[in-house]
Order: C-alpha cells, then structure tokens, then sequence
C-alpha cells in the first residue's frame, strides 16, 4: 500500500515536473542528481536560459523589521557559484549550498603563497515594481578582468561573469532585502589562484567563485557624516603598483592603519600619494570625491586608484546636473584650506558617505558646516543615484540590468 502511494505522487511530481514552464531545469537537475549545474554541461551557457527568479521569494529569509539592521557583515545564504579553470579553460558555473561555505584549495596555491587573487564588489536591488536588477554588473565584469590581466590570471569571460551573478541572485532570492528597507544584495565575486607554485610563477588552475550577501549600511547611519584621519604614515599604492586594480593584497596593505584610525575613533582613513604624501588618493575603503565653492565634482586622478563604478556613475549624473566634474590631482593643502564645501567617500559598499571632519596630522579640518547633515549636492546625487538602483526613476542610462 505505501509502495503505490509512494508511485503515485512520485508520478504527480513527474507530470508536475514536465508540465511547468522550468521543467528543463528540473529535468536539469534531476540529471545532475539534484546539484544544480549551469553553463556548458548542463545544456547552454546563455544565461536566459537559467530558470527565473522567483520574485515570492524575495526578502522571505527574515521578519520585515530585520533588515533595516543588517548592516555590512558575511551572512550564510542558501548558495554560492564556483567555476573552475583548469587545463587552459573555464569550465561550467556551477552551484553550491551556501551550507557548505567552503572550497577546497591545494597548500601550494598563489593566492595563498603570493597573494594571486583579486575580487569584485556590485549590488542586486529590489525593485518598485517587483523586479530585481544588477547595477551595472558589465562594469565590474570589465574591471575584474584588469585586475586578472595585473597578476596574471585568466580572466573570466564578461559574458560567464554576468551568468555566475544572475545564478547567485535569482538562487538567494529571499536573501534579497525588499524594496523599502534601503538594503542591497552584496554580490562579491573573487578570482584566485588555487593550484600550486612553489617558485613564483602564476599558477595553472584558478577558482571563481561569487556570494551574495544581504547587507545595509557600512558605516552606521548611512547618509551620516563620519569623521576620517589621513593616513600619513603608510602607504595603499605605490604610483606603479597594483594600486589601480581589485586585489587582495590592496585590502591586506590597509588592514593595519585601518585598524588603528577606527582606535583612535575615525572610522574611515584617506591616504596620500606614496611618491609625494600631498595629493589625496583614495580611502581605504572607496574614491575620494569633494565639491569645490563653485559646485564642481571634484575627484583625484591618479593611476594608484581603483576606477570605482560608483565614481563613474555620480560624474556621469553630475555632468547630467549641470555641474562641472574635474578629475584632477587634489592637494590635501586644498582640503585643510577649506577649499570643498563637502566631500564624501563612495563605492559599492559605501554607497555615498559624507565627511564632515578630516584630521590631518594635528589639525581637525571642518568641512563644509561640519555638522550631522549630509551637503546639498552629494545629498543629490546620492538621492538620484539610490532613485535608479530602486528603479523609481527612469534608467535614462540603461545602468540597470535584469536578473
Ligand atoms: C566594495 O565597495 O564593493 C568593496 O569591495 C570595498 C570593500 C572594502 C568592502
């Protein structure tokens, strides 16, 4: 008797299975014995093809009030992507249970010996009209294959780099902070070398891999001015180094002073030039952007500095403001002169945060009013920024891509 109960809702599955719109990636799935692959073997690299989000998901993984408070922390979520290049190729996408958040790498790797390794950072957002989409995901898919071509690595194609982060997301679906609560998923892929060298060389087989992380503001308060110290004492890049591009060891070099500027209770630092020490670079964190009394968009030119798409994207809606943007060598002297009315710092993670206060060496430099209050033109660009990512206005910049 429990043998045909058992047959007869194993059938119902069956025809449920090959009666709904994803039955090929159920059949998928149960042809990779409940792993779910994507890419070559499993049928098509095209990422359209890859079953849908399913947009009931959304924000389920938590209470509503739950995400405001998220903050900017490493949570378990149900799954990541991993892709492996060996033998000279990348090989399929494939995902993982976010239970496992580990991967296998040989003692001998690069990345672990010599710091072969570089990462991305970009955001999926819940949309006002229910959809979800990237950010302008091409831009990290470029960038992330400079970084690789810096330290030797094979980059992953643009196209297997937009499929492994719409896989991510649409499989994190109720790890994806709902329209309203002001929160993003973190989408952090990270490239790195996982076979062995001994002797330095780059090494033959590397791993992608990419999570998603549900996250909200990085720096407490969001749009709330923070306090930042210039960091006069050590370096982040030297003027011909790997400054300019997204690996590790430009996060490792910035661990210790980082450390010491949140002791002494700033919780942001800005460095110099390593050449020179007068001209700003970037913070540890994110680019360095500034309004000057006549209203231009200010920001270093320097090729030490990572080309943040956030950056990018607020000179683009400057420029479409009206506003001037100059992308120049900025002296500190302009900024302990009183030269900008506001600054802030801005990346993915960052977003934009504004700095009311800089202490360089034994001088507390006001900006602006250095009061609690974001400026009036960052305060725009942000909004309008922020507008796009929720899809609330019209992406007249096509920044946002589908998932
Ligand atoms: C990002 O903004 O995405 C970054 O990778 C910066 C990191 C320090 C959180």
């Amino acid at each position: 008797m429990q043998a045909t109960i058992s047959s007869v809702a194993l059938s119902v599955l069956v025809f449920l299975a090959l009666a709904t719109p994803s039955s090929s990636y159920l059949r998928r799935l149960a042809a990779s014995g409940g792993r779910r692959l994507y890419g070559a073997a499993a049928t098509t690299t095209s990422p359209t093809t890859l079953p849908p989000i399913d947009v009931k998901k959304i924000g389920t993984a938590f209470p509503l009030n739950e995400w405001s408070s998220l903050g900017f922390e490493f949570r378990q979520t149900a799954s990541f992507v991993q892709c492996e290049y060996k033998n000279g190729a990348w090989g399929e996408v494939q995902l993982k249970s976010g239970s496992d958040p580990y991967v296998k790498i040989h003692i001998g790797a690069t990345s672990l010996h010599y710091g072969q390794a570089c990462f991305e950072g970009l955001k999926a957002f819940a949309q006002k009209d229910g959809k979800v989409k990237l950010f302008r995901p091409m831009e990290n898919a470029a960038r992330i294959a400079r970084s690789c071509e810096r330290v030797c690595m094979p980059p992953i194609p643009a196209q297997k780099f937009l499929e492994a982060c719409k896989c991510v997301v649409r499989e994190n679906a109720a790890f994806i902070p709902p329209y309203g609560t002001g929160g993003a998923l973190y989408i952090r892929p990270v490239l790195f070398g996982s076979g062995p060298r001994i002797g330095l060389q780059p090494a033959d087989e590397y791993l992608f891999v990419v999570l998603a992380i549900p996250v909200a503001d990085y720096y407490k308060g969001g749009l709330k001015p923070v306090q930042a110290v210039v960091i006069d004492d050590f370096d982040r890049a030297a003027p011909r180094g790997v400054g300019s591009a997204k690996v590790a060891g430009n996060y490792a070099a910035d661990l210790l002073p980082n450390m010491a500027a949140k002791k002494q209770g700033y919780p942001i630092g800005l460095y110099l030039d390593a050449k020179s020490n007068s001209f700003v670079e970037e913070f540890s964190t994110s680019n360095f952007l500034a309004i000057d009394k006549k209203g231009a968009y200010v920001t270093p030119k320097s090729d030490a500095i990572l080309a943040s798409v956030t950056n990018k994207s607020l000179m683009e809606l400057a420029a479409d403001e009206g506003m001037t943007v100059e992308v120049r060598p900025v002296p500190i002297s302009e900024v302990v002169r009183g030269d900008f009315d506001e600054i802030a710092a801005c990346g993915t993670a960052v977003v934009v945060t504004p700095v009311n206060k800089i202490l360089y060496k034994d001088q507390l430099v006001t900006i602006g009013k250095g009061d609690a209050n974001v400026g009036p033109k960052i305060k725009k660009l942000y909004d309008r920024v922020r507008s796009i990512q929720n899809g609330e206005t019209v992406d007249k910049f096509s920044w946002m891509i589908d998932v």
